[in-house]
């Protein structure tokens, strides 16, 4: 699934918007996510701190916790928003990849703000995540 240039750029607007609320006052570094839904619903995630570091919670792991407790199973597009520059573009962590790979389809776009050029860089699941394991459990 694809979606227009228009959708990718409103997505990272609201995953920008979403990192007003991140709770990050350990790494100093907001993070927002957003999710399109099959229906066009668009729900967002931050990063949410503890002091119990490995605690964290990352913005795409929120975004895709509320999504899937608020009844949402399809989904075209996430995006992802850091505040400032990590090592080139802010990708998604290797565990938010295979948490990402359960509920979002190998082709699904994953849009980010490369860096380079501050222009919008798009992935799908399977580029961040080849050979993602899946359950003998298929759903
Ligand atoms: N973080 C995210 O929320 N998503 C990412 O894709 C990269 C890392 C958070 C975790 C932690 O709160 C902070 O960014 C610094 O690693």
């Amino acid at each position: 699934m694809s979606i227009s240039a228009q959708q990718a750029q409103v997505l990272l607007n609201a995953a920008q918007a979403a990192a007003e609320n991140a709770y990050a006052p350990y790494s100093d570094f907001p993070v927002g996510a957003a999710l399109l839904t099959g229906s066009g619903a668009i729900l967002s995630g931050v990063n949410v701190e503890n002091a119990s570091f490995g605690l964290t919670l990352c913005a795409e792991r929120t975004a895709l916790v509320k999504a899937i407790s608020e009844g949402h199973r399809e989904f075209q597009a996430m995006a992802v928003w850091a505040s400032r520059r990590a090592h080139g573009s802010v990708t998604p962590c290797g565990a938010c990849r295979q948490v990402m790979a359960e509920f979002l389809s190998p082709e699904t776009p994953v849009v980010m703000t490369d860096e380079s050029n501050g222009k919008l860089r798009i992935l799908t699941m399977k580029d961040l995540l080849p050979e993602a394991f899946g359950s003998v459990l298929q759903r």
